[in-house]
């Protein structure tokens, strides 16, 4: 298996505040991170911000501010959100740095080089009061679909790539590689669309200006997904930096949005192609939330923010809750009910209780102090938790392989779940009655300290808050964020002796309203 891993989000973009859908793929994406690392791998986890573009230019120009000024304005929102929920990233890409606009250039320069640039006019339906082009099946009874006021068709000179040209290398790469498009539905959906045919696409334009110059024609400024999807070569040091380059590219996955898989699975790849640059290794696109049954909008005023969503309810529970209600890559619907329902059964209930009846018996019957034995117990009980733990290890590991994030939470349940039985048919209080049981009870109480070291170790990828409070009250010498998933493969890792805490309870109940 690769030692290095590569994971990426789309990039953001700054003409809109941070909402639940940015938040989904970040946090699933930091997930993805974080138990790659705990596999032992080097990961390398991107993000950043999509910020040239008309929508930015005229957003800024309406307020009256610079586009650089708006972009610093909305980028801080996103950095502090990252920050909030606990996103482990590598670095965070501005499409405003030099060093995109580095990437950008080279890039382009690779595919001129190559001969998939030529000049041409582009044709389309032009609304001037938004100063935008649509096409055709864009315009809402020939009316622009933002304004509803009429449109023209207008021509305006502009770059063209080839894309045509890669029709037939792009399906065969699709074909040879299922792993390329995932979910197999987007597969398919993609699949059909390349095989009605690529037409070459317009990369330039001339009628605004925030947005990086054509090399050798500044009249020009390129497309803004040329642009964006260059992000992806610019955060592991594309050109500048080859050492970094050739430790992380070709990238692991592209994890975005459904909507936005054709730029992915089709422009990017192409433009790639044509640069000779290897494909990524995986595009895979998650669904999308409706809150309380509806489409999520401004106009109707439900956008979730996931800043008040974890101050209210606690980041881990929010993540907790994004990653598993919804199989990733359904799509899925977001209420407070929901949320309420899943905090108070899995978190509060399974989870947080079985924390706080393992150190609080502990606590009565050894001080706390995790006991020294001589062996973990050959009982049916002690068995079954040993042998459930291995197989929860290779559900989660395979799982994960999937992106099936739901699907890995629910194995660790299944793991959580077998220790709170451990502990009602070892039943520690009634051992705590008898003398001759010391030895037993030292040994079930050694196995239930054990079991939450696993379950910090489990869930330090999706709630890295919870896992490393587990491993703090269990007195461990170092953090969850160090634990390898190797260390599940031996029963017996956490030292006697150790002193644990009590604490309070990690995930209180919440009433309904
Ligand atoms: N800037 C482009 C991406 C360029 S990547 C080279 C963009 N930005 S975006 O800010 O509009 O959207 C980013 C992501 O948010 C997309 O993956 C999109 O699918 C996701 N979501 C937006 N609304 C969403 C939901 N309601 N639910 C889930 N995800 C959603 O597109």
């Amino acid at each position: 298996m690769a030692d290095r891993f590569y994971v990426t989000t789309p990039i953001y973009y700054v003409n809109d505040v941070p909402h639940i859908g940015h938040a989904y793929t970040t946090v699933a994406c930091d997930a993805l991170a974080r138990y790659q690392r705990a596999a032992g791998r080097e990961v390398f986890f991107l993000t950043g911000t999509d910020e040239h573009g008309q929508k930015v230019e005229k957003s800024a120009a309406e307020r009256g501010e610079r586009s650089i000024d708006l972009a610093d304005r909305v980028v801080t929102r996103f950095q502090h959100l990252w920050e909030v929920l606990d996103i482990s990233l590598s670095r965070f890409v501005r499409t405003t740095e030099p060093a995109h606009r580095a990437a950008v250039e080279e890039l382009f320069r690779r595919v001129k080089a190559n001969g998939d640039i030529y000049l041409g006019a582009y044709e389309d339906w032009y609304c001037t009061p938004c100063e935008t082009f649509w096409t055709e099946s864009q315009l809402m009874e020939g009316n622009c679909p933002d304004c509803n006021r009429p449109t023209e068709k207008l021509k305006e000179a502009s770059y063209f790539f080839r894309m045509s040209k890669y029709q037939d290398a792009l399906l065969a790469h699709i074909e040879a590689h299922p792993e390329f498009i995932q979910p197999v539905s987007r597969r398919n959906e993609i699949l059909s669309f390349v095989r009605e045919g690529l037409r070459d696409l317009s990369i330039s334009r001339t009628t605004f200006s925030w947005g990086i110059p054509v090399p050798d024609d500044p009249e020009h400024v390129l497309y803004v997904w040329f642009d964006a999807l260059t992000n992806y070569l610019t955060g592991v040091g594309f050109p500048g930096d080859p050492e970094t380059y050739g430790r992380f590219w070709p990238c692991d996955v592209h994890v975005i949005g459904k909507d936005i898989l054709r730029f992915h699975a089709v422009y990017w790849p192409t433009f790639l192609l044509s640069a000779g640059v290897p494909l990524p290794k995986t595009v895979f696109a998650h669904g999308w939330w409706t809150v309380e049954g509806k489409k999520m909008s401004k106009s109707l005023g439900n956008v979730v923010d996931p800043e008040a969503m974890a101050e209210a309810y606690g980041v881990d529970a929010f993540r907790y809750f994004v990653l598993r209600e919804v199989p990733f890559g359904l799509d899925g619907d977001f209420s407070r009910d929901a949320l309420v329902h899943r905090i108070n059964s899995d978190l509060a209930n399974d989870l947080g209780n079985l924390v706080s009846r393992v150190l609080a018996m502990l606590g009565k019957y050894r001080d706390g102090v995790v006991p020294r034995v001589s062996s973990f117990g050959h009982e049916g009980a002690d068995e079954e938790l040993r042998e459930k733990l291995a197989a929860v290890r290779g559900e989660v590991a395979q799982a994960m392989g999937e992106l099936a994030f739901h699907k890995a939470l629910t194995a660790v349940w299944s793991f959580i779940g077998l220790v709170n039985k451990y502990v009602d048919t070892t039943a520690p209080w009634t051992l705590a009655k008898e003398p001759e049981q010391a030895g037993r009870l030292d040994q079930v109480l050694y196995n239930m300290c054990e079991a939450l070291r696993c379950v910090g170790l489990l869930v330090f990828p999706f709630l890295p808050g919870t896992g490393t409070e587990i491993w703090r009250r269990l007195g461990m010498e170092r953090p969850a964020a160090e634990g390898l998933l190797e260390e599940l493969a031996h029963w017996g890792g956490i030292t006697p002796g150790l002193q644990t805490e009590r604490g309070e309870s990690l995930f209180p109940r919440i009433e309904a309203s």
